[in-house]
């Protein structure tokens, strides 16, 4: 029923929405449920494509550009272009190679690779894999003694970065992964954390939500105290409130990910799009932003950097091209975004990432 991964890249294959459909073809209907869908009523989801779509491009015509390039900095470390392999969970869903593949192809196409906490390899045999710069995902453990580990693991793996989520201490309402009966299958899992322990009912009278889940939710205390027990720069993903923005900055982290989880986390919020701006003005010129939730264009990097962004996160698409080709579909795919985006900042007048700005958009009336 379910096709084999292609050892080649058909010349028909010319987008990310082409992955898409093919990934379908490839995938069960339990993991399709689980990577495509979003939450709830699934409105972020939705809307993330709308904004994005939303946007118009103002072309600029007869410029030089023949020095043009994308190469990208990133807290000191250099990259060929801006679109970073998203800190997906359980790899291993898409393709028997998983988060080795994605990483190894990330890095033959210059880009960051971001390890999830919920990755399906292990540390080593990622780190064994590559040698460029890599980034940990962290979610915060039930307690403390477990989270540090996870971060040990990660320094002795020369991961170079953490970035902690705080928009998920719950899960997403996941509808679609309900109404599928999604469960992961046997040989992938967690492989690089304990156990989860299932929350237990806190009792009569009390709230599963309130007193259970959320008892062992993070706070911006564990990220104090994450900071005083790591030399690796922190960026917190999962920030659309600015009011959250700004008390990040004054946590001192190096960055964030101005995201809404691809529409999986709550849903019913707004779009990086429409919180980029005020966010970047909310925290400087100099902060570390990146953004993600809907990529799927070259155009739409251009997009999201224009409105502040210095960099973007692309998830779904890379487990798309994962399911449909392995190594080979992910490095096509960052390729083929590349080239859009190359395209895109061309017609528009950018010899350069940091050149980038809100000129390019227009103000629909
Ligand atoms: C995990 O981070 C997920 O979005 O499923």
């Amino acid at each position: 029923m379910h096709k084999q991964p292609l050892n080649a890249i058909p010349p028909t294959l010319a987008s990310v929405f082409d992955y898409e459909r093919l990934a379908q073809e490839r995938m069960t209907p339990q993991a399709w449920a689980y990577i495509s869908g979003g939450s709830g009523d699934e409105l972020t989801l939705k809307r993330n494509r709308e904004k994005l779509d939303g946007l118009c491009l103002l072309p600029s015509s007869l410029s030089k550009v023949t020095d043009g390039n994308t190469k990208t900095t990133l807290l000191g470390q250099q990259f060929e272009h801006p679109i970073i392999s998203a800190p997906i969970a359980y790899q291993k869903l898409a393709h028997p190679e998983g988060e080795v593949a994605t990483a190894m192809a990330t890095e033959a196409q210059g880009g960051l690779f971001i390890m999830s906490t919920l990755a399906s390899c292990l540390f080593e045999d990622v780190a064994g894999q590559v040698e460029s710069p890599r980034w940990f995902q962290l979610y915060i453990q039930p307690t403390r003694a477990q989270t540090l580990k996870l971060i040990q693991q990660a320094e002795r793996n020369l991961f170079s970065a953490l970035v902690i989520t705080i928009d998920s201490p719950i899960n997403g309402l996941r509808n679609r992964e309900q109404r599928a009966e999604f469960v992961l299958p046997p040989g992938v899992r967690a492989v690089n954390i304990d156990k989860p322990q299932a929350i237990t009912h806190p009792g009569e009278g009390r709230s599963l939500v309130f007193q259970g889940v959320m008892a062992q939710a993070p706070c911006w205390s564990d990220i104090a105290y994450i900071r005083q027990h790591t030399a690796l720069p922190i960026i917190l993903k999962g920030i659309l409130n600015p009011r959250d923005a700004e008390k990040a900055a004054r946590a001192g982290v190096a960055g964030i990910v101005v995201s809404n989880h691809g529409g999986r986390a709550l849903d019913g919020v707004p779009s990086p799009v429409e919180m980029l701006p005020t966010i970047r003005n909310i925290v400087g010129e100099d902060m570390l932003v990146l953004a993600d939730s809907g990529v799927r264009r070259g155009a739409d990097i251009v997009k999201l950097i224009a409105l502040g962004a210095d960099a973007v996160l692309v998830g779904r698409p890379i487990m798309y091209a994962l399911a449909t080709a392995g190594a080979l579909g992910v490095a096509h795919c960052i390729r083929l975004l590349r080239d859009e985006l190359e395209m895109t900042m061309a017609l528009c007048g950018f010899e350069s990432v940091t050149q980038i700005d809100e000129s390019c958009l227009w103000n629909a009336p």
